[in-house]
């Protein structure tokens, strides 16, 4: 598809998706690549603009992630955030110098407001800093356009040559207006029309998929979470019967999902598509058994699944396409795109099926980011309460185990997930909302974004009635988060877990302790393996 795009040009940072998703809330379509790309592959990608984003190195030092001068010579404007400010700087000419003291944090700064980037913005303003290296001589044509009590150059600008510098985090919401000040750059500076909204997205995905598919059989493997029901929604309202879904059971969902998966695309529900549901779950938990090893788990689970998958489709006969549900980060977390390091194998990427007759993938969410898919998904009309519903994981409860995986420990996670997600439902009123299809309207603050019982591997000794018990222990995570990148545990309130606690060891056999996981995102991650 033809449309503006602006290019994220990765220096292996922790905020790059975020600066890429912050561009796409300017209604600026964006891609990331590793600054290793060939500058004639950007340039083929036919940016309106180009950003460096921030980096772990130092621009001084032997090996440090680097780009050639050229790259600010093409006339496309240019935006280097932190390290890629200082690059941009080192590069051209200018001076980075390694300072006394790291500036880290929110720091106050002082904007010259005639600069294009901070156009709007008021005099002062609170940023996120963290460097150690400082733009210590600015590079020839370039001048300060924004200082703090201790740098002289937060952001510096060359307006001749459309190159803009900012020390700071822009994308981080700790910076006030940091949005605005991308805003500025990729609608002012590079004069994006923004073209990037979800309305046209699902209108142009639809005819895209109607014209590639044609009269073709489409195959998708349907696991119930948003990025499925969303690919499988759009690929119905544009092939309806032509589409087969497989919703693959593999007794690692949530309490009672299954049947809920199938009441929404089964031949019951609102949408025109074949719905198979294969019962898969002995299958899996004969292949987990004896199996701790997290990336191990995830790799039979994905295994598994291609497997089952497999055999429904050599039931089906040959199809065209295969659908999946493939989203924006897990491309670039699977190391597809940008610097990031594979933290965790996703298993709805890399792993295709060998033995399927299909002529070709389809992924039609590839490009977007989770708000984004839930956007589309509202404008597909799905309902609110799937279209809100949580993530869960592809590999399900087996990475909410940790260790090895039972038909037991199964059943005490998936009881114990559903007594905590009823009581902060209730508490918090979402579910009440969700009921009638509406908009959740105001939830309590401390409403988290992501929250699940997982089982650890710990036994403790506890004592129930007048009985000695030898039991498990759950830990309730509940995390608050925009784009699942960075979390932190979220403030439930004291009485709601106290209730989820006593109700867990009352209802479910087999765990005498409940824990509450505070910890944040990084360092630890969402889920537990
Ligand atoms: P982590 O644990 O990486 O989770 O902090 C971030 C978000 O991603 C979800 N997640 C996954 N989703 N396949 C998926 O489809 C996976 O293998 C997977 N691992 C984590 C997690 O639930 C959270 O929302």
């Amino acid at each position: 598809m033809a449309r503006e795009m602006v290019v994220v040009i990765d220096f292996g940072g922790q905020y790059n998706q975020l600066v890429a998703r912050r561009v796409r809330e300017c209604n600026v379509y964006c891609e990331i690549y590793s600054y290793r790309t060939p500058l004639n592959e950007i340039l083929e990608k036919n940016p309106k603009g180009i950003i460096l984003t921030g980096g772990p190195n130092s621009v001084y030092e032997e090996g440090a992630a680097t780009c050639g001068k050229e790259l600010f010579e093409t006339g496309i404007p240019v935006l280097g955030l932190c390290y890629g400010a200082q690059l941009m700087s080192h590069v051209l000419g200018g001076e980075v110098k390694k300072a006394q003291n790291r500036e880290y944090g929110k720091t106050e700064t002082f904007f010259d407001t005639s600069s294009v980037l901070f156009e709007g913005l008021p005099e002062k303003n609170i940023v996120w800093m963290s460097h150690f290296d400082y733009i210590s001589k600015l590079a020839p044509g370039f001048k300060s356009v924004a200082h703090t009590d201790n740098t002289p150059v937060a952001a510096a600008e060359n307006t001749e040559k459309n190159l803009y510098a900012i020390q700071f985090h822009p994308e981080v919401l700790h910076t006030e207006n940091g949005t605005k000040m991308l805003y500025n750059f990729v609608r002012k500076v590079c004069g994006c029309a923004g073209d990037w909204k979800m309305d046209s997205f699902v209108e142009t995905a639809i005819k895209e998929i109607r014209e590639k598919v044609g009269s073709g059989k489409v195959l998708c493997a349907l696991s119930g979470g948003v990025d499925s029901s969303v690919a499988a929604v759009l690929l119905s309202k544009a092939v309806g019967k032509q589409l087969t879904c497989v919703f693959v059971d593999h007794g690692l969902l949530r309490k009672n999902e299954g049947d809920e998966v199938e009441a929404v695309f089964g031949p019951d529900g609102p949408y025109e598509l074949n719905f198979i549901r294969v019962n898969a779950q002995e299958r899996y938990y004969s292949k987990l058994a004896g199996v701790e090893e997290p990336e191990r788990k995830r790799k039979i689970i994905g295994e598994e699944f291609i497997r089952v998958f497999e055999e429904e489709a050599k039931k089906i006969g040959a199809v065209d396409y295969l659908v999946q549900g493939t989203i924006y980060p897990d491309v670039v977390e699977s190391g597809l795109g940008g610097e990031s390091a594979v933290i965790k194998s996703h298993h709805n990427v890399g792993g295709l099926p060998e033995h399927v007759d299909f002529k070709e993938i389809i992924e039609p969410l590839r490009d977007l980011f989770k708000d984004e898919v839930r956007k589309a998904g509202l404008e597909l009309g799905i309902p609110d309460y799937l279209v809100f519903r949580q993530p869960f994981p592809g590999p399900g409860l087996g990475i909410r185990i940790i260790g090895e995986v039972t038909a037991e420990k199964v059943r005490m996670v998936q009881e114990a997930d559903a007594i905590y997600r009823e009581e902060v439902e209730k508490a918090s009123g979402k579910a009440v909302a969700y009921k009638d299809g509406k908009n959740p309207g105001p939830i309590a603050d401390w409403q988290p974004d992501q929250y699940f019982a997982a089982l650890t591997n710990m036994r403790s000794v506890g004592v129930m009635g007048d009985e000695r018990t030898y039991d498990y222990a759950i830990a309730l995570r509940g995390v608050k988060t925009i784009d699942f990148m960075t979390a932190e545990a979220a403030n439930i309130p004291w009485d709601v877990l106290q209730t989820v606690m006593s109700r867990i060891i009352n209802e479910v056999r087999g765990v005498n302790r409940v824990f509450y996981d505070l910890t944040s995102k990084p360092p630890g991650t969402i889920e537990m393996e």
